[in-house]
C-alpha cells in the first residue's frame, strides 16, 4: 500500500511493517494496555502480533480503515488506528489508540491522536468520528476531551482482555464540531 506517513512533532505515524514485530510482543504484552481496549487479548502472544501484522494489507485494501504504528526514529511506541465500526454507519468512523507503557504521560497518545483526527476530517471527508473509553480509564477520556470529542451514550462493551462487558462511555466529534476546534486551536497559536 502507498501511505504518505504523517509527521508529528515529535512522532511519525506510519503502517505497521513485519520488522515490528517485537516490539510490538513486547509493548502490547501488558495487562494494562490490553484491560483498556475492546480487541486486544490478553496475554499479547507472538501468534497474536503476527495475526495482526498478516491483516494488514487486507484492512488497507479494504479501504474503510487507516491503521498505523506511532514511532519513534521507526522504532514502534504504540498503535493508532480509524475505520468502519461493524455497528456503525461508514461515514461515522471510530478512533483508537495505545502506547506502550514506558511512553506514557508524554502527551504521545494526544499528539498522533490529533494528527489522526486532522487527516482522517482532512483526507478521509468523514461526517464523524465516534470514540469510547472504558469508565476506568480517565487519561484516554481527557485525551478524547481535548480533542474536542463529546460524550454521547453509556454502553456495555465487551473487553477480550478482561473477558467481560465493561461500562464504556462513547464519545463522538462531529466534522462541524471538528472545525470549530481546529479553528480556536489556531486563533489560541497565533495569540501565542
Ligand atoms: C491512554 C493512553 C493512550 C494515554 O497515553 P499518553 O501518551 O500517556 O497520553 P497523553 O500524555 O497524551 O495524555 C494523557 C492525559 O490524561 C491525563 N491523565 C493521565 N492519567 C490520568 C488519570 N488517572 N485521570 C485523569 N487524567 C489522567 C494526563 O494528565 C493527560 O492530560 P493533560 O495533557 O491535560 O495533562 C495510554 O495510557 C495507553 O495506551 N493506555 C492503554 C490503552 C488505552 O487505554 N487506549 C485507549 C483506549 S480508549
Amino acid at each position: 500500500m502507498t501511505f504518505e506517513p504523517i509527521a508529528t512533532e515529535r512522532l511519525i505515524l506510519r503502517p505497521l511493517e513485519p520488522r515490528d514485530r517485537a516490539r510490538l510482543i513486547a509493548l502490547a504484552n501488558n495487562w494494562k494496555v490490553s484491560k483498556n481496549l475492546s480487541k486486544m487479548p490478553y496475554p499479547y502472544t507472538p501468534a497474536a502480533a503476527d495475526w495482526w501484522l498478516g491483516q494488514q494489507e487486507a484492512l488497507w485494501a479494504g479501504g474503510t480503515s487507516i491503521a498505523l504504528a506511532v514511532t519513534i526514529e521507526d522504532d514502534l511506541i504504540g498503535g493508532i488506528g480509524v475505520g468502519v465500526r461493524d455497528d456503525r454507519a461508514d461515514e461515522e468512523w471510530e478512533l483508537g489508540y495505545w502506547l506502550g507503557e514506558p511512553y506514557w504521560n508524554r502527551g504521545y497518545a494526544t499528539e498522533a491522536a490529533t494528527a489522526l483526527r486532522d487527516y482522517a476530517f482532512e483526507r478521509a471527508g468523514l461526517a464523524s468520528i465516534v470514540a469510547g473509553h472504558y469508565a476506568d480509564n480517565h487519561a484516554s477520556g481527557r485525551i478524547l476531551s481535548k480533542l474536542g470529542f463529546r460524550y454521547t451514550c453509556e454502553v456495555a462493551r465487551h473487553s477480550l482482555a478482561r473477558g467481560a462487558d465493561v461500562k464504556c462511555l462513547e464519545m463522538a466529534l462531529p466534522r462541524e464540531r471538528w472545525l470549530e476546534v481546529t479553528a480556536a486551536a489556531k486563533r489560541e497559536d497565533l495569540v501565542a
